[in-house]
């Protein structure tokens, strides 16, 4: 072993003089510390912004043959051979370097049949393509008992151990399958349960990157990219909802979103292409008494795919007139944007974007052109700050004519014909760069200026929803997974793959409900419904030439259950109200896997057709073709079952019957739920009454409550409710009354009785009547 390097210390940030490259530790806070490698890429994070460095105490000293930092939850060893290894504040470790040499995997191929294989499309995994000399890896061990979750929404299960996945935005329209390395967004946070210990690791790199999770070895997980800096950020925390608060505390978390858009949402491409068609989906909604939030238009309502145009043609001319109607029907309308901008002379957004020289160009310095529906396209540079402004000013279109948010597609970019070479000139804010190094940040950069765009044309709490992304665009954008299918292998996936969005901190996140491509069927339709009423986005969403989908398409008995599901939802929007609310300062998703909620429990590390709503509520749906029955595991604590009232303890598996109608659920015992009115959309209107409902005998629960539009409530226009039951006594507190109309009346449902309060201006209070 060599002599220890020398370092040199400004603030919290420690220099470490290695021979080939200097190492620099950042401690951020007590729980997070930056592990930065220059490599020479210059520019800055697209996930974090602003300072995120606190004053923290800590303390660095050398101790035989490494370095150690210190730090209240974490210590980091630094040896002389650039080793760093994490522990947590009590020594356990976390994430050690990995002493040995990786073991590729054998699979019995030379490279001349490698790229005969290859020639056919099959990739040959754990081939060491793209390893050139500013590629670099980070290889850490893995114990034997040791969980791995995170990476957004990549296919598969929960716990990502054993599988290998890259980070580099694709839209690959085949059935999406756990052999599938990447899909559309790029979010390369980790987490680790090691022995028991939680951990995370963000490596906030946006070139095309490799996560192999201990698919090749047993011993040892690594991650590789191909360019760009060594820059990690090691998060620490108690509890793996610590380590969550830390990472969303980092990238940045949800914001509040509008009410509304907890509401039903119903879509399938094509519908757009007339206004009737349109109309008769809502009449249908309101004919089978369907509340629904809003109908979305892709791709068929513009002129000739032309982004923000609205064919008049389509639209008795008034675009504005229907979306104003539709609105009145209590339905919002929410349009499709993608970034290809149709080459055309005669139309004015390429005009103005070529005048501006707003669009990505070939090395030679011509506009570069792919195609995507429009036919021939130009990519607008969304990594220029003058490009998202100049985007941002476009949503204008939109916003005049009522829209209330944008849909956000093909942004990976998608291309039609061949993908973009890497060498293409895009634009790192101000400096030239390259497709290479923007690509995985495309999408992010238009969803911000999207989200730019609608909150200055429309002081609301901007709607987006983008199918690409990197991490921390969930400050801006709800995101949905992209083209799945009606296969019951992805009303399966839901689960894991938003439960891992949500610890990426992407809470509020949905799939395509029915499944986007291929044909649903009657059962399939129905037991997803059930299992995506707690979709933070609940959107049915289909493909066009694909067996219609709607609520109403299979008869009977689908549609009664169906509506059932649908008005479930709405009960249950104050609650996931209140978890985003509390998700803004937590960092917390709303739909969580059980092993969020209980690191502790072994049984539900790998846990993939079960998840929880918060802390209090369970959700076991039925995913399988054909069940009417299956096996439940209940965590530590006691549960009520929603339906019957009747009780078990927890930390036992149960059989629960399920027949076609059901959705197993589970209400933790003594958790106090608000309960909505059953509405048909989500009003303006602030809620004269509320409802809550008492599982057991006791419990306490937080409200709020505000406008549900606007961003008022930072001013403090916002109610916020306590509630206390305890043996039969029921109070109502109202600590901050921000917003004016607060409830006139609440009811309290116990299992055996009714407590109705009224409100007292006077004295602000609520009292029993
Ligand atoms: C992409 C989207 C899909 C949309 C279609 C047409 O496939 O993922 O949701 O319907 O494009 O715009």
């Amino acid at each position: 072993m060599s002599q220890l390097p020398k370092y040199n210390q400004t603030g919290q940030t420690i220099i470490f003089a290695f021979p080939n490259h200097d190492l620099q530790l950042s401690v951020l806070t007590s729980a997070i510390i930056r592990v930065f490698e220059n490599r020479g890429d210059p520019g800055q994070s697209y996930a974090i912004e602003g300072k995120k460095e606190q004053p923290t105490d800590f303390t660095l000293k050398a101790v035989g043959d490494h370095y150690e930092l210190t730090t209240a939850d974490l210590l980091v060893k630094i040896d002389s051979d650039q080793h760093v290894d994490i522990y947590d504040a009590t020594g356990n470790p976390l994430a050690i370097d990995y002493r040995g040499k990786r073991q590729l995997l054998d699979k019995g191929v030379d490279k001349v049949h490698e790229c005969l294989v290859e020639a056919e499309g099959h990739s040959v995994s754990g081939s060491t393509t793209g390893a050139d000399s500013s590629y670099f890896q980070v290889v850490k061990s893995l114990a034997a008992d040791e969980h791995l979750y995170g990476l957004g929404d990549k296919t598969g299960y929960l716990d990502k151990r054993g599988f290998e996945y890259d980070n580099w935005n694709t839209d690959n329209p085949a059935p999406q399958m756990e052999n599938f390395t990447k899909l559309y967004k790029s979010i390369p946070v980790m987490y680790g349960l090691k022995n028991g210990h939680p951990y995370g690791l963000f490596f906030d790199n946006p070139y095309k990157s490799h996560f192999d999770m201990g698919k090749e070895s047993p011993n040892y997980y690594f991650y590789s990219a191909v360019d760009g800096n060594l820059d990690y950020y090691v998060l620490g925390g108690k509890t793996l909802k610590e380590v969550i608060s830390n990472y969303t505390y980092l990238t940045g978390r949800v914001p509040l979103p509008q009410k509304w858009t907890l509401g039903y949402q119903q879509s399938r491409w094509g519908y757009s292409a007339s206004q009737q068609e349109v109309q008769e989906i809502a009449d249908s909604l309101k004919k089978y008494d369907i509340p629904c939030d809003a109908i979305h238009f892709d791709v068929d309502y513009m002129r000739g795919y032309r982004v923000f145009t609205w064919d008049k043609d389509k639209y008795q001319g008034d675009p504005k007139k229907f979306v104003t109607s539709l609105k009145k029907q209590g339905i919002k309308a929410i349009p499709i944007i993608d970034p290809g901008v149709k080459k055309d002379p005669d139309y004015d957004v390429y005009v103005d974007g070529i005048k501006k020289g707003y669009f990505v160009k070939s090395p030679d310095g011509k506009v570069y052109i792919n195609k995507v529906w429009p036919g021939d396209s130009a990519f607008p540079d969304f990594g220029r700050p003058e490009v998202r402004k100049w985007w941002a000013h476009n949503d204008k279109f939109l916003t005049d004519i009522g829209v209330g948010g944008i849909w956000n597609d093909m942004n990976e970019p998608a291309s039609f014909e061949g993908p973009i070479p890497d060498e293409v000139v895009f634009s790192d804010q101000d400096r030239q760069s390259t497709h290479k190094k923007m690509h995985n940040v495309y999408g992010h950069n238009m969803a911000k200026a999207t989200y730019d765009g609608l909150k200055k044309y429309q002081d609301k709490r901007p709607y987006v929803i983008t199918r690409a992304a990197y991490a921390g665009t969930q400050k801006y954008s709800t995101v949905w997974t992209g083209d799945n299918r009606s296969i019951w292998p992805h009303i399966q996936m839901m689960i894991p793959q938003l439960c891992n969005l949500g610890m990426s901190g992407f809470s509020f996140a949905g799939t395509d409900i029915g499944g986007f491509g291929s044909d649903t069927n009657a059962e399939l339709l129905t037991r997803w419904i059930e299992a995506a009423v707690f979709s933070p986005l609940m959107r049915n969403h289909a493909a066009m030439g694909t067996r219609h989908q709607e609520p109403w398409s299979f008869g009977e008995p689908t549609l009664s259950i169906y509506r059932k599901f649908v008005k479930l939802r709405y009960r249950f929007i104050p609650y996931l109200y209140d978890l985003f609310e509390k998700g803004t300062k937590s960092g917390l998703p709303v739909m969580r896997p059980l092993v969020l909620n209980y690191d502790n429990d072994p049984r539900v590390r790998d846990l993939n057709d079960e998840f929880m709503v918060g802390d209090s509520v369970l959700v076991t749906p039925i995913v399988e073709k054909s069940e009417t029955k299956r096996l439940v595991y209940l965590p530590a604590g006691d549960w009520v079952d929603f339906w019957n009232n009747r009780q078990y303890t927890g930390n036992q598996d149960i059989v629960v019957n399920a027949p076609l109608d059901k959705l197993p659920l589970f209400i933790k015992k003594n958790t106090i739920l608000p309960w909505g009115n059953p509405v048909d959309h989500i009003s303006d209107e602030p809620d004269k009454t509320m409802t809550f409902k008492v599982f057991g005998d006791q419990g306490s629960y937080d409200h709020y409550q505000d406008d549900g539009t606007d961003f008022k409530y930072q001013a403090g226009e916002f109610n916020h409710y306590t509630l206390s039951v305890n043996d039969d006594q029921v109070s109502v507190q109202l600590p901050h009354h921000g917003f004016k109309p607060a409830y006139k009346k609440i009811t309290v449902e116990l299992p055996d009785k009714q407590v109705i309060l009224s409100y007292d201006a006077a004295s602000n209070r609520y009292q029993e009547k």
